[in-house]
């Protein structure tokens, strides 16, 4: 069994129990829980995604993803607080236990927790939207998006850091890859600015494996939720998953390279002509006032139609 390779740089011979085949890195469990905080705190600088003086305001689902961010950034030092947003999913109890998830975080961080609920705010649920429409699972994420901006302007900070991790973005630029999306590939990098009534949005973990991060939150014990949406409906995210799972087994480090090489090397050419790819312009809500590709806005088009189909 290899040897901790932080605690030999200490001097001691501590047996590794987890290896990052992607690092080359043989560490005992205290030092990966080091190594997992550095490695952030280096992909926050290396991106410039936000200071220690900034308030930032963790967008949390209740998933090992989420939770782990707000555990290693407030470990870290950084004022971190949560916003939950309440779906209604009752099918498995998957929106109640959720909740429960980020309020037993909340309680162990002791940080304050924004809780908004869907129908109060909209007049509707995700299980109300799966009654009236087949896309209810995309429109699902054009809400959370729309509320994670409105909310975090609303409560005054400006960043917002989501869960999303090096799986989640190197399997959606595959798949984006292969279907020559331009739209996506002239745009897609882990901070998005401030601007045009958009607040920061950061992802602090892209470059963490869904393993690395799975890791660290069974060490710490974190009350997450491991289940995922039972009405999650999106066939072809674990399809380019599985994919880029086989390739990091064969050459371990594949999802990092990929993703990384993007970044630098492909994303800049792109970018260069991005105002040709993008097909809409931005407009402001005439409703509500935010950002939005219609007036009303999508979000604002749903309330009305709920709100005139009565209880
Ligand atoms: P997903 O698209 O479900 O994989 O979620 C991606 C990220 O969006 C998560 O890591 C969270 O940061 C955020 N998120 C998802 N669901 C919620 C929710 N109900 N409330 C707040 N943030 C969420
Ligand atoms: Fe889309 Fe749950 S409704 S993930
Ligand atoms: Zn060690
Ligand atoms: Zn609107």
């Amino acid at each position: 069994m290899a040897r901790c390779r932080l605690c030999r740089n200490e001097g001691q011979r501590t047996p590794a129990e987890i290896y990052l085949p992607a690092h080359r890195l043989p560490l005992c469990r205290e030092h990966f829980l080091v190594w997992f905080e550095r490695y952030l705190e280096r992909t926050i600088k290396a991106f410039r995604m936000f200071s220690r003086k900034e308030k930032i305001l963790v967008a949390v689902s209740g998933g090992k993803d989420s939770l782990t961010l707000w555990q290693a950034l407030t470990s870290l030092g950084y004022e971190a607080d949560g916003l939950f947003i309440y779906l209604g999913i009752e099918e498995d109890s998957f929106s109640l236990l959720s909740r429960r998830a980020v309020e037993a975080m909340a309680e162990r961080l002791s940080r304050p927790l924004h809780i908004v609920d869907m129908k109060s705010e909209l007049g509707f649920t995700i299980p109300d939207l799966k009654k009236k429409t087949r896309k209810y699972c995309s429109l699902c994420g054009t809400v959370k998006r729309y509320y994670l901006n409105l909310l975090a302007k609303r409560l005054g900070y400006k960043v917002v850091a989501t869960g999303h991790n090096l799986d989640d973005e190197a399997s959606s630029l595959l798949g984006n890859l292969l279907n020559w999306n331009l739209k996506y590939l002239a745009k897609k990098y882990p901070v998005l600015p401030e601007e045009h009534g958009f607040v920061r949005k950061v992802k602090p973990l892209c470059r963490f494996t869904a393993r690395e991060i799975r890791t660290y939150a069974e060490i710490r014990k974190l009350p997450y939720l491991s289940e995922s949406c039972p009405l999650s409906e999106d066939a072809t995210r674990p399809f380019y998953a599985d994919i880029m799972d086989e390739l990091e087994e064969k050459a371990p480090g594949t999802k990092l390279r990929f993703y990384l090489d993007y970044l630098r090397k492909a994303l800049p050419l792109f970018a260069e002509r991005k105002e040709e790819f993008l097909e809409r312009e931005l407009l402001t809500c005439e409703t509500c006032g935010e950002p939005a590709v219609s007036s009303p806005c999508l979000v604002c088009r749903l309330k009305e139609e709920f709100a005139g189909a009565g209880p």
